[in-house]
C-alpha cells in the first residue's frame, strides 16, 4: 500500500500508522498527507516524518469535499504514487468522484463501535446514551456517513466516572492499535 492520509486535526492516528511503518510492523508507505486547514497539527507531524504535507485548499465552512478540491487531490495522490486512502480525522464527507477513483481502497476510523453512534461527538453520544461500552471502528468508506464494511473494531469499557475527555483518551489508545492492524490486514491481502 502507498497511502495518502487525509486529516483535519491532530493527526495522532496518522502518527501511529507512520510509526508502524518505520518499525517494520506494516508493509506500506505514506505517499502524502493532506489537511483541509493550514494549521492542522497533522501537517506538522507529516513534515517531521519527511512525508509530503499538503494543505488542500477547500471551500470554507462546507462539510463536503467539493468536486474541484477532490480532483486536485486525486492528481496529487497520483503524482506521489499513492494507491490507497486512509481518512484519519478528516472532517469532510468524500464524494463519488474520489470514491470512484479509489473504489474499495478508502478506509476511515471512527471512535465508536459502528453502527452505534455515527457522526460527530461519538464519545459524548455514548455517554449520553448510558452505554456501558464503546470503542473504535476501522471501515471501508462508501457514500454514507460512517457506514461501509467493518474491517476491525476494538472495545472500550465506559467507566462510571468517565467524562468525554477521559473516555476519548482511552478510545484514542485503541485507535492507535486498530488502524495499523487494519492496514496490515489489507496489505497482507487477508481481506
Ligand atoms: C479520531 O478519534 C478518529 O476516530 C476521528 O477523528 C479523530 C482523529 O484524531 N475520525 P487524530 O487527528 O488522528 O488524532
Amino acid at each position: 500500500l502507498n497511502i495518502a492520509v487525509f486529516g483535519s486535526g491532530s493527526g495522532s492516528n496518522y502518527q501511529a500508522i507512520a510509526e508502524a511503518i518505520e518499525k517494520g510492523q506494516l508493509n506500506a508507505q505514506i505517499a502524502c498527507v493532506f489537511a483541509d486547514n493550514q494549521d492542522a497539527f497533522i501537517l506538522e507531524r507529516a513534515r517531521k516524518f519527511g512525508h509530503p504535507a499538503i494543505y488542500l485548499d477547500c471551500a470554507p465552512f462546507k462539510s463536503k469535499l467539493d468536486g474541484e478540491a477532490e480532483q486536485r487531490a486525486i492528481g496529487m495522490i497520483k503524482e506521489h504514487g499513492g494507491d490507497f486512502i486512509a481518512l484519519a480525522g478528516f472532517m469532510r464527507i468524500v464524494k463519488p468522484g474520489l470514491l470512484r477513483a479509489f473504489a474499495g481502497r478508502i478506509v476511515n476510523i471512527h471512535p465508536s463501535l459502528l453502527p452505534n453512534f455515527p457522526g460527530l461527538h461519538a464519545g459524548k453520544q455514548a455517554l449520553e446514551a448510558g452505554a456501558t461500552e464503546t470503542g473504535c471502528t476501522v471501515h471501508f468508506v462508501d457514500e454514507g456517513i460512517d457506514t461501509g464494511p467493518v474491517i476491525i473494531q476494538k472495545r472500550v469499557e465506559i467507566l462510571p466516572n468517565d467524562t468525554e475527555e477521559t473516555l476519548m483518551n482511552r478510545i484514542h489508545e485503541q485507535e492507535h492499535i486498530a488502524y495499523p492492524e487494519a492496514l496490515r490486514r489489507i496489505a497482507n491481502g487477508d481481506l
